[in-house]
């Protein structure tokens, strides 16, 4: 785990996370972002439509009313006030002083009124009351009686979302629909600045051809779908293994321009919302980045290659750059941002993401350098927009060796230096946060951000406590220049309470103390409805709380259970996101003998979604962080005993205890590799429209087709999730498995098959008493994973694609009753 900030630092561990940034209105003036009183509030009845039944659809009356007393003199940002209209009817009235601040309310009408909440695992909707209910007096996360309307506002005045490698992770094959609920969950959940990445290689694909590059010259430069971050913060280029698709680069070159206009299509939909619900965008700058052949078109710039990237071979890494102290920077910085403008139509925004160093070295690194080279960025930038918002992500500040206080110090300077502006996330505030070190970023706007899930993996985890403190202290020491509190997790679908939580946080007065347990106890009983949320499943809940989020062990992110990792004798894993579990079992275990006990005990009908999705993911975090690691190490001490059937016996077990976990998992399409595959194979088409996708250049026999692109798709869903790059095997820190999934289907096609091949080997060695030969294992394993990653999906029996179509209640209850004794056994440090 990380726990020093200047020591040695690993890129390759820290590799992939991400840079959300954020903007920084440097001045006074956020009412600037408010709209005018008479725009109409139209959108936000569409969020009203599109979410809650009919009978709600004309309760609601919005009204932007720019002066409401504001609630605490610091939660003076984005001001709401819900009341009842008047006393006979049920309107319900939500004033506002921004789309935003009126978003939040009608949350707030939810919430306390209708005692539901929107989550990503589902919602109950449909439970709401026939006849809409009026706004209750008692407010019931507080016990405080309102009498004259119910009114918040934020003490920042930027909540943001979404991490930029989330546009790989969880965003990469979304369509247009799933974007729109998530819109629509950002409007309620406050959101109001949104990195807007989307199809901005369309853009870049047209300056560079403006510049006189031909496609092929783009070749090796963009990357397939999944991994698009990464190239946009010069860490990659191109993609790999066509070969192994019995494809080429040609072909992928055409379809990853028929990719690139379909997102497109997808990104004007979503800027078009976003202006809608006044959702301010962060577009993409000129990072300095630029593929190779664009060097020979500027003979007298000075041109440098990035340092090398997690292992990454040269040709995928090594990116080439334009020195950001040469004119052509600027020249080109400009050249692209009108662009992109010019693309965009209406669209406005003063937020630019900018991103130099993410993970990378700088070609020098001397604070006068340094210095130099954010000047000439903004003043570049300054030439397009004066009023121009340099948005970076500070996740290029951990490293220490580089950024030591004097050179950070200079280049933040240098900024200031042009009167310019910067909004810098902090981006994993939670658990390696910058303001410390760089004394709150010099004096610059900055958000204070939760990062807690690095690569999309599952795993119960979270660090409540610090979550529901310190974002108050920071901006009780740094009250003028902390101006933002987001979300910047890799991935969603993990750990709800933790997101909603922190952007719950500032709309709480900073000097509230936040009963923890109440809070919850709150969520729980929106969540699942207070028929649900009985005594025994809150006393659940609350364990949990007090386990799986409360980890104080300083990890940034979740361990990884050993069934994601290559098996070996010794998986004791003690680095970031290695395998070692922090919490106390017992109490764990204990927690889900609770929740799948209210499932045989306590109203067993009309279990609400996101129950079952907890369900899952407790037996989950039972099954595959609890009982394996306990199995796996009473099979490794019968192999060194010799003991060929306790090998066979222990072995059987965890095999069985795989497929039990897969088909558990497989209850559930957010646990659904198949799931997965699916949306990427579907996002050739994200916008759902009719358009045929043809390639009429010379498809030949080997030659681009549909198939080909659809493979192409599924290929990179399945490489990011394993591989993560050209190949399979490297050092303990490189990238494979990194984005590794407990999903179903997954367990079963890619990680049972590690298992199976390592389980006859041990057999085999301990019957011919010959060491267990590791570098023989990894060979063989990678033959197969290497067949794996050019297979189609659906093909093998048991491969589904959404769900098995079996209960997820029915298969928890049968696998408790399976596992639960040797669970409580083993968490109690007993042998398995
Ligand atoms: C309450 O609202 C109804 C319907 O809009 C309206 O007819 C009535 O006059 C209102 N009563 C008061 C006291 O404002
Ligand atoms: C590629 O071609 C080889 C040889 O013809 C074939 O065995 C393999 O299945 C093909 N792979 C794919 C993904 O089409
Ligand atoms: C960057 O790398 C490429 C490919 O290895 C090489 O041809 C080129 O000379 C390098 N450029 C610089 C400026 O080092
Ligand atoms: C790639 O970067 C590494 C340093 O990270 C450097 O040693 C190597 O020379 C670079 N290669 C090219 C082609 O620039
Ligand atoms: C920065 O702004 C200040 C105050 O408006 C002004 O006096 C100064 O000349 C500006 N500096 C630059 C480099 O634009
Ligand atoms: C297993 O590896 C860990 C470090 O990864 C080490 O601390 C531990 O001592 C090893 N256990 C055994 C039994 O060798
Ligand atoms: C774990 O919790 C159980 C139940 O509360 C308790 O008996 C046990 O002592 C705890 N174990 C540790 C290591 O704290």
């Amino acid at each position: 785990m990380i726990t020093k900030k200047n020591g040695p630092f690993s890129w390759a561990t820290l590799g992939v996370a991400a840079l959300v940034v954020i903007q920084a209105l440097v001045s006074n003036n956020f009412a600037g972002a408010a709209p005018a009183a008479d725009q109409s509030t139209e959108a936000l009845q569409g969020v009203v439509q599109r979410l809650l039944p009919r009978s709600y659809h004309s309760v609601f009356e919005f009204q932007l009313v720019p002066n409401i007393p504001s609630p605490t003199p610091e939660n003076k940002y984005d001001v709401y006030r819900v009341s009842n209209k008047n006393s006979t009817t049920t309107r319900i009235l939500i004033e506002g002083s921004s789309f935003s601040a009126l978003g939040r309310g009608l949350k707030y009408y939810l919430d306390q009124a209708g005692q539901v909440e929107l989550a990503w695992s589902g919602n109950r909707f449909d439970e709401l009351p026939k006849t809409p209910p009026k706004v209750p007096d008692l407010e019931l996360d507080t016990n405080k009686v309102v009498t004259t309307g119910h009114v918040r506002g934020s003490f920042v005045p930027h909540r943001y979302y979404t991490n930029v490698v989330s546009f790989g992770y969880q965003f990469a094959f979304w369509d247009w629909k799933r974007w729109e609920r998530e819109l629509d969950w950002m409007l309620l959940n406050g959101i109001n600045l949104l990195p807007a990445m989307i199809g901005q290689e369309y853009v870049f694909r047209q300056f560079y051809h403006n510049l006189g590059l031909t496609d092929k010259d783009l070749d090796s430069f963009f990357t397939g779908p999944a991994f698009m971050p990464w190239q946009r913060m010069g860490n990659l280029q191109g993609s790999w293994n066509h070969d192994l698709l019995n494809s080429s680069a040609a072909n992928e070159l055409a379809y990853k321009n028929k990719w690139i206009d379909s997102q497109w299509d997808l990104q004007k939909l979503i800027l078009a919302r976003m202006k809608a619900l006044d959702i301010t965008a962060i577009l993409p700058a000129f990072q300095a980045f630029v593929p190779r052949a664009l060097v020979q078109k500027f003979p007298d710039a000075v041109f440098k290659n990035s340092s090398q990237w997690s292992y990454f071979p040269e040709e995928h890494t090594n990116v080439t750059y334009v020195l950001q102290t040469d004119p052509l920077f600027t020249q080109l910085s400009i050249q692209f941002l009108e662009l992109q403008q010019q693309l965009n139509g209406e669209y406005k925004t003063h937020f630019y993401l900018l991103d130099l160093f993410n993970e990378l070295t700088p070609a020098c690194i001397t604070p006068a350098c340094l210095k130099d080279t954010s000047v000439s960025v903004t003043k570049g930038l300054q030439k397009v927009d004066k009023d121009i918002v340099w948005v970076m992500q500070g996740w290029f500040l951990q490293n220490g060796a580089i950024w030591t206080p004097d050179a950070t110090r200079a280049y933040f300077d240098g900024i200031r230096s042009v009167n310019g502006s910067t909004f810098v996330m902090d981006l994993a505030a939670d658990s390696l946060p910058t303001w410390p070190s760089t004394d709150g970023f010099y004096g610059n706007d900055f958000g204070w951000s939760l990062l807690s899930n690095f690569g999309a993996a599952q795993g119960l985890f979270g660090r409540l406590p610090k979550l529901l403190t310190v974002p108050f202290e920071v901006y009780q020491k740094y009250p003028t220049n902390l101006k933002g509190i987001g979300v910047t997790a890799e991935a969603i679908n993990n750990n709800e309470y933790i997101y909603y939580t922190t952007l719950e946080l500032p709309w709480h007065s900073p000097s509230e103390v936040i009963n923890g347990e109440k809070h919850l106890e709150q969520f729980v009983r929106r969540r699942y409805g207070a028929f649900k949320a009985t005594t025994r499943v809150q006393s659940a809940w609350n364990k949990l709380r007090q386990t799986v989020w409360d980890c104080q062990s300083g990890q940034p992110s979740q361990s990884k259970s050993i069934i994601e990792k290559k098996p070996a004798l010794n998986m004791t894993i003690d680095s970031w996101l290695g395998t070692i579990f922090w919490y106390n079992q017992t109490v764990v275990v204990d927690a889900w003998d609770q929740l799948v006990k209210s499932t045989l005990y306590e109203h067993h009908a009309n279990v609400p979604k996101s129950f079952k999705f907890d369900l899952v993911d407790t037996t989950r975090e039972v099954l595959l962080a609890v009982v394996i690691p306990a199995l796996h190490k009473s099979l490794v001490e019968s192999y060194e005993a010799n003991d060929v059937e306790k090998v066979k016996s222990y072995g059987r077990q965890i095999i069985t205890l795989i497929q039990d976990a897969d088909r558990l998992l497989n209850t559930n399409p957010l646990f659904s590799f198949g799931a997965f595959v699916r949306e990427a194979r579907k996002s050739l088409n994200p916008v759902g429209s009719n358009k045929q996708i043809t390639f009429p250049n010379q498809p030949g026999p080997n030659g681009p087709t549909l198939a080909g692109y659809q493979q192409f798709l599924e290929s990179n869903a399945r490489g990011l999730v394993t591989w993560w790059g050209p190949v399979g095997n490297g050092p303990p820190d490189a990238l494979p498995d990194y984005a590794s999934k407990q999903w179903g289907g997954l367990l079963f096609s890619y990680y049972l098959p590690r298992w199976q091949l390592f389980i006859t080997q041990l057999v085999e060695a301990a019957v011919s008493k010959k060491p267990w030969d590791r570098d023989d294992y990894l060979a063989k394993n990678l033959a197969r994973e290497t067949q794996w990653q050019s297979e189609v999906w659906g093909r093998r029996p048991g491969e589904t694609w959404e769900t098995n179509g079996q209960e997820s209640v029915q298969v928890v209850r049968e696998l408790w009753n399976k596992w639960r004794k040797l669970a409580i056994k083993v968490a109690a440090g007993g042998k398995a």
